[in-house]
């Protein structure tokens, strides 16, 4: 299975975003993981539409927006103008039902999130309206936390939804992973590895990035 690496940003020196970028695009990253947090569905406030659209003509890799906001449905057209390529809405936020085809319609790839705390089975009736899956293996709000264990066993779970579904959804996992416990999630299912302090938090982006692959 490939893995792809997407470096979250929300560990990235903000005062040289830009280079940030650059160095992790260089280094090998697959995408950009951009943290959109409101300090109402998380207890953190980061970044918005204006700061997507200035990122987006410094690199060439897709814009993963993760929304971690109340009322994404106001949003979404925001972050799809400002040049976001995939964008992902919370299950405990919003109607997938609705939301995963808008974000479709306005020509992003769109992804359901489920936080630690809400049983997988909640996701399935909405799994074939996603092009991909998030799994949160922290509670969403910072990074640089611990990879919660418990995770593990509903990327499995859901792994094996999707294939007896005879579908092909990769699965993305966020949060609390490094080089030494990436293997987890990944031989349970997970080909989309988001990374922010094991990446950002270190001196080589070159070898981090190599080491979680
Ligand atoms: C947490 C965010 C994550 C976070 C990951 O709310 O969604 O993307 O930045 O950071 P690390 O990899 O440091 O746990
Ligand atoms: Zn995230």
């Amino acid at each position: 299975m490939k893995i792809e690496i997407a470096p979250s940003i929300l560990s990235a020196d903000f005062s040289r975003l830009g280079e940030e970028i650059a160095a992790v695009e260089r280094a090998g990253a697959d995408l950009i993981h951009i943290d959109v947090m409101d300090g109402h569905f998380v207890p953190n406030i980061t970044i918005g539409p204006p700061v997507v659209a200035s990122i987006r003509p410094i690199t060439k890799l897709p814009l993963d927006c993760h929304l971690m906001i109340e009322n994404p449905e106001k949003y979404i057209e925001a972050f799809a103008k400002s040049g976001a390529n995939w964008i992902s809405v919370h299950i405990e936020a919003c109607d997938l039902s609705k939301l995963l085809p808008a974000i479709k319609k306005l020509g992003c790839k769109a992804g359901a999130v489920i936080n630690p705390p809400t049983p997988i089975e909640k996701i399935y009736p909405y799994v074939e309206l996603a092009d991909f899956i998030l799994i949160m293996t922290v509670n969403p709000g910072f990074g640089g936390q611990g990879y919660i264990e418990s995770c593990t066993q509903k990327i499995s779970d859901l792994s094996r939804f999707i294939s007896n579904k005879g579908l092909k959804i990769p699965i993305e996992v966020d949060g609390g992973i490094k080089p030494d416990n990436v293997r987890k999630p990944v031989a349970a299912g997970a080909s989309i590895i988001v990374a922010g302090s094991a990446i950002f938090g270190t001196k080589d982006y070159i070898a981090a990035i190599k080491s979680l692959k």
